[in-house]
């Protein structure tokens, strides 16, 4: 289903939610259903929140071989999914004349065989990207007009080969500095002002008309970390978008990835959305889209590897996946938000392992390092009932 439509059924059920007995059932989720993530028993999370959004995780190829337990926790939790490294440009255009499509094209069969919805990460990064759209071959820096051919060859190449297929693309990643104004990227540096007319957008505006122009019916997502938390990221992006989408440019929505942690206050969350909400005041249909959620067992300011999971700890960590998913249901019945993928399922794949500490233990996810649900994957299955529940029982 097109995101745009899928954004009205989304706001329509909302509606019927709140009129309506629960879609979500009376069921009582508890652990003693399924021990492993894998097992046949398994409830499925995707279903429970069907009437708020999709719920999706970042994946790997090996996730995608059918019949490996892997393979039946993802197809049966998730119904929208992201390759989390081999969609982008160092993978799948390592060099001029080299496209590598194999795993985007087994994600895509994947979609299409099981009715899921697939999100191509990422046409326009500042990392993970291979020099050579930098430079020619003698080491030199190109000029913006090499740079802007180069990258309307690589969107147009790819956005048209899954054109229909690939429903939403993050176009442009992580293109707001962490203090004030866009990121020093190579692409930045390059393209610059492009069209003279006194701002530097303009490697963003590109990206975006080619992606559209390749397929006018993808989403187009400008992702982003820390919008969530980071006010200034989330006042550059605001403006930004606000200048160019009052220009035309055909920015569908923007990404909130949401690697957040135990203690990250989910009002501030609250408040930096709805900023960023306000731009349907120019786009009604303009969409907010979660598109890494994780959530650290170790603030910015611990620098430790280790972490003891106690029982009150995982209460709170329990507590606050609770207190973020509230949130995102409560924008979902606003009709902002249809979208809700995880960066990845598993605690021991997780990028936290190795990020910002090397070697650290972390637990960010819903399912433990022997595939199994956690608490914290009950508390969010019994969520939407008992939300469902609490607004009956105040009518
Ligand atoms: O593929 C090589 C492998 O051949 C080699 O043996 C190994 C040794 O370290 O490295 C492997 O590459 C790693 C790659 O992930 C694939 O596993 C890189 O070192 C590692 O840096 C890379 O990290 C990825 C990171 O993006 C790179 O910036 C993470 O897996 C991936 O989760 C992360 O995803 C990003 C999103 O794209 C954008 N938002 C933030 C998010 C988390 O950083």
């Amino acid at each position: 289903m097109k995101k745009k439509k899928l954004l009205g059924a989304v706001m329509a059920s909302a509606l019927l939610v709140s009129s309506l007995a629960s879609c979500s059932g009376e069921v009582n989720y508890t652990a003693d259903m399924a021990e492993y993530a894998y097992e046949d028993k398994a409830p499925s999370i995707c279903e429970v929140y069907k009437d708020y959004f999709q719920v999706g995780s970042a994946i790997n190829p090996r996730d995608l071989e059918e019949g490996t337990d892997r393979f039946n926790i993802i197809n049966k939790q998730f119904n929208v999914f992201t390759l989390e490294n081999d969609t982008k440009p160092e993978t799948i255009h390592p060099s001029e004349d080299v496209y590598n499509f194999d795993s985007t094209d087994q994600l895509v069969e994947f979609g299409e065989k099981y009715d899921k919805t697939v999100r191509g990460h990422t046409l326009v990064w500042h990392s993970q990207c291979p020099d050579w759209f930098f430079y020619d071959d003698e080491g030199n820096q190109v000029t913006a007009d090499v740079l802007v051919e180069r990258m309307k060859e690589h969107i147009t190449t790819i956005v048209s080969r899954y054109k229909g297929k690939i429903d939403t693309w993050d176009v442009c990643n992580e293109v707001v500095d962490d203090s004030y104004g866009l990121r020093l990227s190579n692409w930045l540096k390059i393209i610059g002002d492009y069209d003279g007319d006194g701002d530097n957008y303009d490697y963003i505006q590109i990206a975006f008309e080619t992606a559209h122009e390749a397929d006018p019916d993808a989403r187009l997502i400008i992702n982003d970390y820390s919008l969530e938390v980071n006010s200034n990221k989330t006042i550059t992006m605001y403006n930004m978008l606000k200048q160019l989408l009052e220009e035309g440019v055909p920015i569908d929505g923007v990404g909130i990835q949401m690697h957040i942690d135990y203690e990250t206050d989910v009002e501030r969350m609250r408040d930096n959305i709805q900023l960023l909400a306000k731009l349907r005041e120019i786009d009604p249909d303009f969409v907010i889209e979660v598109t890494e959620l994780d959530l650290s067992c170790f603030t910015s300011y611990d620098n430790s590897t280790e972490k003891e999971i106690t029982e009150e700890f995982t209460e709170q960590f329990d507590a606050k996946y609770c207190e973020v998913l509230n949130l995102l249901m409560d924008l979902s019945d606003e009709g902002i938000l249809d979208t809700v993928v995880f960066w990845g399922y598993d605690d021991g794949s997780s990028w936290l392992n190795d990020f910002p500490v090397e070697g650290r233990t972390n637990y960010p996810l819903l399912i433990d390092r022997d595939l199994k649900f956690k608490s914290a994957y009950w508390d969010l299955m019994n969520l939407p009932r008992q939300r469902e529940e609490e607004a009956s029982a105040q009518e």
